[in-house]
């Protein structure tokens, strides 16, 4: 990671405007102290997003989707944090101080350069290899498509690359690292792919980060891919992503095929949201990717047995990504067939027909699991719910769950109601928590509320005395008050987002963070004198608690004299009634 001063971060984020900076990408009406639009990063028809400028946050209660401005910009935008950085500050014209030596962007450079200049050397060689040319014209593959892939050949011979690129050490090393090249058992370096037609692998921001290379003939194995490296996941890529982007604007689903050449087949017959995993099943990862560019994706698989199980494989990842607003969709093909073969058939027409008769991942799921047992009799019903009782509990609550639970109700024949129940309990068993209420975690007990307060208004914390004297409230979460209480004195202009910021990938950071997303239902103007009564409260608590430890002692031996003053002060507070503590 870049390393950029968390100074400079702490005052970037105190003087940009989440407001303005989402406003510029999502207009946003104003709707009493906070600011709403249709949520960008799900589907809906009414607001469920809201921004708020006193915590500088904001948060969808359809989709869950929360974060800081420049949390927002990192969704939005599909940038890294880095990047986010120096967007937001270019646009407050304020100037990212690099740490060099810590800056791993830095050595990456020359390998993306490396990856480059190799996909442009494989590319050049295209048009020298009739062998090559002639292949993908057999396959159909247009001279227009080919190129906007950036598709080239790999030639025959063991250093045509190497010879090409490698001039010296550091080059050669760098070929290395970027698996272009390896090193044999004898010491020599060899090019990886020889006689292949290569596949240049393009990340969000189309730089080269990898290679599919194909034989021509019936070599094995018909596809060789890159290695991991820094640079490239085969876990996290998504073939095709780049140039789907690249084509629409608003991409209204993703269609993840199988093959490379089931993408470059696909995006030729004008069906732009094809992408393809790389010879892997779907991570969650790939789906975190999908569902940041859109809503919908529909997963295609051969009819076969085979198909079938990569589509439960999919499914049983796909079962944590499920929301409300999110569609999820297989597709099974004849037997046979692969979206390469069946668009140059059928034409792009017949596919979309297709894609519109998938199966919701709803539908998919009970129809497995149903096809195990035997609906007609009580028993194989019963078995059904035993069946799809772990499923449903791996899905975040939700309308979409409900849903499900409804559906699998009515072909087990029980009542619904009873069978929710079951899926509530069986589900906190599962993750051991605590069912999360759709509008963020409750602001029960002092401390919560107190964060929530200071997220909302961090110059409260000057009302709150030295935090030092928090520590013996013995309550959960009090060393987190105290820290913040003592980074937002020291920083009387930080903004709710500025604390976010600031512990960004902590713990505490996350505890702010669902905090964060807590409706408070205190007016502005309330939150004064809310702040005190809370800060009074943890006094009040603090004094019971110190008051309880001087009793305790007081039996095991007697007291000095500043521990009786000290007690008589508590006792006399106490009944001074409530209010009256101070820290
Ligand atoms: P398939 O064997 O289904 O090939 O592999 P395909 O995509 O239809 O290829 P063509 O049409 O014969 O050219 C599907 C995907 O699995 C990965 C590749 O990503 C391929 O596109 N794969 C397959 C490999 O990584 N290595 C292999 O040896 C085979
Ligand atoms: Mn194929």
């Amino acid at each position: 990671m870049a390393r950029i001063p968390q100074s400079f971060i702490d005052e970037l984020v105190s003087r940009v405007d989440i407001v303005e900076v989402i406003d510029a990408r999502v207009p946003l009406k104003k709707h009493g102290r906070e600011f709403t639009a249709c949520c960008p990063f799900h589907n809906e028809k009414t607001p469920s997003f809201t921004v708020s400028p006193s915590k500088q946050f904001y948060h969808c209660f359809g989709c869950g989707a929360h974060g800081t401005a420049l949390g927002f910009l990192m969704e939005y935008e599909h940038l890294d944090f880095p990047e986010a950085v120096r967007q937001l500050a270019e646009q407050v014209g304020m100037e990212v101080p690099v740490e060099s030596g810590s800056d791993n962007r830095a050595s990456f450079a020359p390998l993306y350069a490396v990856l480059h200049d190799a996909q442009r050397f494989f590319h050049a060689q295209l048009k020298h290899s009739p062998t090559a040319v002639d292949y993908l014209k057999r396959r159909g593959v247009s001279g227009e498509i080919a190129a906007e892939f950036g598709i080239g050949f790999a030639p025959a011979g063991w250093d045509q690359l190497l010879k090409a690129l490698g001039k010296d050490a550091a080059t050669q090393q760098n070929l290395l690292d970027a698996g272009l090249v390896i090193r044999a058992e004898d010491g020599r370096i060899r090019d990886r792919f020889r006689e292949r037609v290569m596949f240049p692998i393009r990340d969000a921001r189309g730089r080269d980060i990898g290679f599919g290379g194909r034989v021509i003939g019936n070599d094995e194995p018909k596809y060789l891919n890159s290695p991991e490296t820094p640079l490239f996941h085969k876990g996290r890529e998504l073939y095709g992503l780049y140039e789907a982007r690249q084509a629409l604007r608003d991409i209204p689903r993703l269609l993840v095929v199988e093959g490379y050449m089931d993408v470059v087949a696909l995006h030729q017959h004008e069906l732009r949201y094809a992408v393809a995993t790389l010879g892997t099943a779907t991570t969650p990862e790939h789906l975190q990717k999908i569902f940041r560019v859109t809503a919908e994706v529909v997963f295609c698989f051969d009819g076969d047995r085979a198909g079938r199980v990569a589509a439960w494989r999919a499914l049983e990842n796909a079962l944590p990504e499920t929301r409300d607003g999110r569609q999820l969709k297989f597709l099974f093909l004849p037997e046979g067939e692969d979206p390469d073969t069946l668009v140059r058939k059928e034409g792009r027409e017949a596919l979309e027909l297709r894609l519109r008769q998938a199966v919701p991942l709803s539908v998919f799921l009970l129809d497995s699991l149903s096809a195990q047992t035997d609906l007609s009799s009580l028993d194989g019903r019963a078995r059904l719910v035993e069946l799809a009782r772990p499923h449903l509990a791996k899905l975040p609550v939700g309308v979409y769950r409900e849903m499900l639970g409804a559906e699998l109700a009515r072909r087990a024949q029980v009542n619904p109601e009873k069978l929710t129940m079951l899926n509530r309990v069986s589900s906190r068993k599962a993750t051991g928590d605590q069912q999360p209420a759709p509008a963020g975690p409750t602001l029960t007990g002092p401390v919560r509320k107190a964060l929530a307060l200071l997220l909302h208004q961090p110059a409260l914390a000057a009302l709150a005395g030295n935090p030092a004297n928090l520590a013996d409230t013995g309550l959960r979460g009090v060393e987190t008050l105290q820290a913040v209480l003592e980074f937002t004195q020291g920083h009387p202009h930080i903004t709710g987002a500025g604390l976010l910021e600031h512990w960004r990938d902590t713990e505490t950071g996350a505890y702010l963070m669902k905090l964060a997303q807590a409706e408070l239902l205190t007016p502005d103007n309330g939150m004064e004198s809310e702040f005190r009564a809370v800060v009074a409260d943890l006094a009040g608590r603090r004094d019971e608690q110190r008051l309880a430890t001087l009793v305790e002692t007081s039996r095991l031996r007697p007291l000095g004299n500043e521990e009786k003053a000290e007690l008589t002060r508590l006792i006399a507070a106490r009944h001074a009634g409530p209010g009256a503590p101070k820290l």
